[in-house]
């Protein structure tokens, strides 16, 4: 199988996307603001608005993924991630020069200094997850930068370029130490993606596999004001430096409502084991009231334009072994089951995580490190908003409605 195969699946999935989406913008969430505005606040700051931007566009009730302008079937089957980090970065796609020297910026950074893969040596593999292990990494990194206190935009910017670069090292360094094995040095010769592979599973992937991962970070490398990206503008807003605030927006990115999905899912369908028990599984789940993971989202009220292309990617990739048709087969079947019940009336489909994890599963990867994949990518949309924000920074400081009594008497501790 080819990557021009795997265009081929991109480019159905976007015409298929087209025929049941159409073209209506949000003209609330497409306009200049005029501060103040006024929202309905909701828990979680559901539909909440918290700064404009040009980097991204998530429209909920159609299903679009837009990065500046350029929607996420275009970018997936034409673009590269480096590319596409270009893109969000700097606000346009990137002349031949101009990529040349930006890949050649992204490969002078790729290796870590010694000391960050010294301590990720010192991690317990059995009690730590690799994100905790790869916050810790990037938190060594900041400490290692004798400029990272320099908050100017245009030092910010080097060191985004820097970690962009280098998120891909850790996370490869981590899954290979986690398998007790030497982290490996990066390949100059390989695009990220490949060389990102290569680092983490420590063979150079064949082109269908360089696709496929190429086209994963590039779908996964903005979404709007998600929870970690949030995150991370909340701790860049404090002016505090580049490091700590993706440090936070990797502590955000671990859980299960967020990027932790993707390895439950992986195990959900192993535990329901086949075909014929996804309606007893499902109707167990629902008869406890937990949610499915891999399903719903805060914004999409559509089916997720990312799960589009997964989707058939993922029945691409089951063909390579009997236990990933099986997997694969078990998610349809959840798909369907789920979808039937949730979707029309809840408007609850697949997400982005329900079959990436079946993808990197077939790619050999290690479950536990799927979501450090997640941040691979996603660290591109973190950067790319955090600096836009600092150009005009003010500091994030929402305030919450206190519910509690207002005057007790203090009673001395012998009196309680
Ligand atoms: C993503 C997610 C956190 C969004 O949550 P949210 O906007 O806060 O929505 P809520 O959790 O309030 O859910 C709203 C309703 O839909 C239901 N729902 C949401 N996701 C569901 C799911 N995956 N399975 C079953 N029901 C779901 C909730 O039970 C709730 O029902 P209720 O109104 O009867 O209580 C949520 O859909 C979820 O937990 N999904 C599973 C985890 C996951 O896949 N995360 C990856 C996101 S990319």
């Amino acid at each position: 199988m080819s990557a021009k195969e795997v265009n081929e699946l991109i480019r159905q999935a976007a015409e298929k996307a087209m025929r049941e989406t159409d073209s209506e913008p949000e003209p609330g969430l497409t306009e200049e603001i005029n501060w103040p505005i006024k929202v309905e606040l909701h828990r979680g700051l559901a539909g909440a608005i918290s700064n404009t931007t040009q980097i991204g566009y998530v429209n909920g009730a159609k299903g679009w993924l837009i990065y500046r302008g350029f929607n996420c079937f275009d970018l997936a089957e034409k673009s590269s991630y480096e590319e596409t980090c270009h893109l969000l970065l700097h606000g346009r796609l990137p002349s031949s020069s101009e990529l040349s020297i930006f890949n050649e910026q992204l490969k002078k950074y790729r290796r870590v200094p010694q000391p960050v893969l010294d301590v990720l040596r010192m991690i317990p593999t059995e009690s730590s997850h690799p994100m905790s292990a790869l916050a810790t990494a990037v938190s060594m990194l900041g400490n290692l930068d004798a400029n990272s206190e320099d908050i100017s935009v245009e030092n910010e910017t080097e060191i985004s370029l820097k970690l962009i670069s280098q998120m891909a090292t850790l996370a490869g360094a981590i899954g290979r130490i986690r398998q007790g094995k030497e982290p490996l040095t990066p390949n100059p010769e390989l695009s990220h993606a490949a060389n990102f592979f290569y680092m983490l599973s420590g063979t150079v992937p064949d082109e269908m596999n360089e696709r496929i991962m190429d086209v994963s970070l590039i779908l996964h490398a903005d979404h709007g004001m998600n929870a970690s990206t949030f995150t991370t503008m909340v701790v860049n807003s404090s002016l505090s430096d580049m490091y700590s605030s993706v440090v936070g927006g990797i502590s955000s990115l671990k859980g299960p409502l967020h990027g932790g999905a993707n390895q439950q899912v992986v195990l959900n369908l192993r535990e329901i084991g086949s075909v014929e028990n996804v309606d007893s599984w499902y109707q167990k789940k629902r008869a406890a009231k937990e949610k499915v993971m891999g399903f719903g989202h805060r914004v999409y009220k559509a089916y997720d334009p990312r799960a589009r292309i997964f989707g058939p990617i993922a029945k691409l990739m089951a063909e390579k072994s009997a236990e990933n048709k099986t997997i694969y087969e078990i998610a349809a079947k959840l798909e369907e089951v789920v979808v039937s019940e949730l979707g029309q009336e809840r408007k609850i489909f697949p997400n982005v995580d329900f079959y990436s994890g079946i993808i990197y599963k077939a790619m050999g990867i290690d479950t536990d490190m799927f979501t450090p994949i997640f941040a691979v990518s996603r660290i591109a949309g973190w950067t790319a908003r955090a600096l836009e924000y600092l150009a005009d920074n003010r500091l994030f400081r929402p305030r919450a409605v206190y519910t509690g009594p207002i005057k007790i008497d203090y009673k001395p501790i012998e009196d309680r």
